[in-house]
């Protein structure tokens, strides 16, 4: 056991997660859904990344989220913090070392869609990486070969779907396409991205997928909207922007992640 894993073990007390969350930019509000809570900081724990960037607090938050006992990963880190894709890999081998066995991710993301505005909520059903980055890129064995096929999990899917419907929540589906940051796309980049078949644009999620499928974790994401991507508007984009449009879209995340926990067939 490493010294998180145990550290964890002693601070939950005996509860024991089957589901994580990571949380995007602005999305912390997921967390004041969670019952129960134990908030358990990134640096108590040996290997967690240190944080830092406005919007991303940097603790794990244990707990309820409609009766089902989670473990939400409030602040991530991303690539562009220090070049490092590989950077929530403690995290995510913490998690499925407590014994979770599904992944739920959230990002803020940009819109290519003019009818998906800030504020709507994505599903993702796919994603493109073409950044030329991996974080399994170094891994010594034939593990590292990982299918992503079926990344996003067509069953978690069909779960969040018929959540979203029975809930009467708005949910879109789409693909992500992961974008390095920190600065923002250009126009160009966009009209090459919807060429391509982005439906949305972030800087985010992409290597988290890739590390919790090598870990044989069950994925979903979903991406807040918190702008139309460079170039659609005219308008300049900012990280402000970011992390307050983002809570608008989280609340109706935080409704369809309740729903959907709620259900029989969300954890068979
Ligand atoms: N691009 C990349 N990342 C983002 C955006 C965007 O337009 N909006 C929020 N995160």
């Amino acid at each position: 056991m490493t010294p998180a894993v145990s550290e964890l073990v002693r601070r939950l007390d005996g509860l024991m997660p089957d589901t994580a969350l990571v949380l995007g930019s602005g999305l912390g509000l997921l967390v004041d859904a969670v019952s129960q809570a134990v908030r358990i900081p990134y640096a108590d724990l040996q290997g967690f990344p240190g944080g830092g960037v406005s919007g991303h607090a940097g603790e794990v938050v244990a707990g309820y989220l409609a009766a089902r006992p989670v473990l939400v990963l409030s602040g991530r880190v991303h690539y562009y913090e220090k070049g490092n894709p590989a950077a929530m890999r403690v995290p995510l081998e913490t998690v499925r070392a407590l014994g979770v066995s599904r992944l739920v991710l959230t990002n803020a993301a940009g819109s290519l869609r003019p009818r998906m505005g800030p504020g709507a909520v994505m599903m993702l059903s796919d994603h493109i990486n073409w950044s030329g980055l991996n974080p399994l890129i170094g891994e010594p064995t034939d593990a590292r070969f990982v299918g992503m096929t079926a990344a996003y999990s067509p069953r978690l899917q069909t779960c969040f779907r018929e959540a979203a419907t029975a809930a009467e929540i708005a949910l879109h589906e789409g693909v992500y396409m992961w974008f390095s940051g920190p600065s923002f796309e250009t126009p160009a980049e966009i009209r090459a991205a919807g060429i391509l078949g982005a439906d949305a644009v972030g800087m985010s999620t992409v290597p988290e997928v890739i590390l919790a499928r090598f870990l044989g974790l069950e994925c979903a994401a979903f991406s807040v909207i918190t702008n139309f991507a460079a170039g659609m508007t005219g308008a300049e984009l900012s990280h402000d922007e970011t992390k307050h449009v983002a809570p608008q879209g989280g609340a109706t995340l935080a409704r369809l992640i309740a729903a959907a926990f709620a259900r029989e067939d969300f954890a068979p």
